[in-house]
């Protein structure tokens, strides 16, 4: 490889990690897999690092790898023998340890695919990539096959209704795969702020709410308005059957109560546009967390981008949050998805309604995964989200990200995956991301490939150009 004098070698000084020399071009490239000769056998590595220097008026590549699965104790070796590892050892690589989810295929090796594990969404994830970088796409493929291969319920928090046709096929699918996608995707439901064909209405209940969220909807503070939000509390509180099922009920009894605060807080919800938001379930339409926790469906999509206002697009998720976490208990396992992780969680919140729904993604994130809930948040930049939920992310899947700055905060956020792949996205092209943490055997450079179900709302075509 390379001419006389100049070959690709491997030396390790721990039998666990390598350091490699390789002249240009010898297909050694940064994330790739490579076959080592070591004195133990011939070991697959992986290349986590690299620089160019020149020897004797040739360019090379330098720098370490790790060794995957060495045999056991600390065999050091001198200089040998290194290549490009074949597809198939590298398909036979990804292949185990249940990575049964086919995303797409290696950046680097077309023919081999990208899987991942299954297992490794008993972690949170975070999705990271900028506008348009193709994360929406991909969570779609995701999502396809979680609902393919697996029997994890999902919910999915959808603030554009990207992915609303997660229940249907695009025309052009393979039959077979069609028909099996179909089956396994019956139990998908799709809710949404308009009813219509196949989307039943997206309602939430005010007693699901807690009083806390109700007084922030209500922009009563505890102190400043302190008899009225003590009023509110022990209102909710003395409500029947724990609570009001709907907000005519409440402000029914707040009118009829004689009470004078009551009166208040009635006219202030009133006054605030409260009572007419689109979101309240009326007496006969299921709430949310009804259609969770009666159908158990294998899916559902929350599409709140119906919702003329921010509020209410919150106080779904709160509604939905407060729900999971109360019936915590119950301990059946599930992912809960939000695209545009930023509109419901963001890093600073606008208002107490969204501070209240950090806290509750905070605490998911912190305390979930021991009762089985778990996330993933999608979202452009690591800054817009909280830092102490990020932190509790065990997985990273990152695509195109432009800024230096954001590469290095997520470098420095996700100390397990090695930084200079996280500095690779920097030139990811639409689509391409890094893969990694408990989802992935390995950090894996990967395409995503060609969904199954159609786009939500795609991206508006760019005729005007031409
Ligand atoms: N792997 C892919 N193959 C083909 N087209 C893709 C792929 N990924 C994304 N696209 C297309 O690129 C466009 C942008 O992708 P997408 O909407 O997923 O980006 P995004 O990262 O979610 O952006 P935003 O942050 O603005 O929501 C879409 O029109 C989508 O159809
Ligand atoms: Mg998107």
């Amino acid at each position: 490889m390379g001419g006389p004098g100049v070959t690709a070698v491997a030396w390790s000084i721990d039998g666990t990690t390598f350091s490699y020399r390789s002249p240009l071009g010898s297909g050694v490239p940064l994330g790739g897999y490579v076959v080592v000769t070591a004195p133990q056998g011939a070991l697959l590595g992986q290349v986590l690092s690299q620089r160019s220097l020149e020897e004797a008026g040739r360019r090379l590549v330098t720098g370490p790898g790790r060794l995957l699965d060495a045999p056991p104790g600390l065999i050091a070796f001198e200089e040998v023998a290194l290549s490009a590892a074949p597809d198939r050892l590298v398909a036979e690589r990804l292949g185990r340890r249940g990575a049964t989810l086919e995303l797409g295929t290696l950046r680097g090796a077309p023919e081999v695919t990208a899987r991942l594990e299954a297992k490794g969404f008993n972690r949170h994830t975070f999705l990271c990539g900028q506008s348009g970088a193709g994360k929406t796409y991909s969570l779609g493929r995701l999502l396809e096959e979680l609902v393919l291969r697996t029997r994890l319920p999902l919910l999915v928090l959808d603030p554009n209704g990207d992915h609303v046709h997660l229940g249907q096929t695009r025309t052009g699918v393979d039959q077979a795969v069609a028909a099996a996608y179909a089956e396994a995707a019956r139990g998908v439901q799709v809710l949404g702020a308009e009813p219509r064909d196949g989307v039943a209405p997206l309602r939430i209940r005010l007693k699901e709410l807690g009083a806390a969220a109700v007084a922030a909807l209500l922009q009563l503070d505890p102190i400043a308005d302190r008899e009225e939000y003590n009023a509110l509390l022990h209102a909710l509180r003395s409500a029947p059957a724990a609570g009001f099922e709907s907000v005519e009920a409440a402000t029914e009894a707040f009118r009829i109560s004689g009470d004078e605060v009551l009166e208040q807080i009635r006219m202030r919800m009133e006054n605030l546009g409260v009572d007419p938001m689109a979101a309240w379930a009326k007496r006969s339409a299921r709430s949310v967390a009804e259609v969770w926790e009666q159908d158990r469906p294998r899916a559902v999509i929350a599409d709140t981008s119906g919702f003329e206002e921010r509020r209410e697009r919150i106080a779904v998720s709160v509604a939905v949050l407060e729900h999971l976490w109360a019936n915590r208990q119950q301990r059946r396992p599930l992912l809960l998805v939000v695209d545009e992780a930023h509109d419901v969680c963001p890093a600073e919140p606008a208002d107490p309604l969204q501070r209240l729904a950090v806290d509750q993604f905070t605490r998911i994130a912190g305390e979930g995964r021991k009762y089985g809930i778990h996330l993933l948040l999608a979202s452009q930049r690591p800054d817009k989200l909280p830092e102490n939920v990020l932190s509790q992310c065990d997985n990273l899947l990152l695509m195109r990200v432009n800024s230096a700055g954001d590469r290095a905060a997520l470098a420095s956020m996700f100390g397990f995956v090695p930084p200079e792949l996280v500095e690779l996205s920097g030139t990811f092209g639409l689509g391409e991301s890094l893969l990694a943490g408990r989802v992935s055997p390995d950090p894996q450079l990967a395409r995503t490939g060609a969904r199954l179900t159609p786009e939500g709302g795609a991206d508006i075509p760019t005729d005007w150009a031409t």
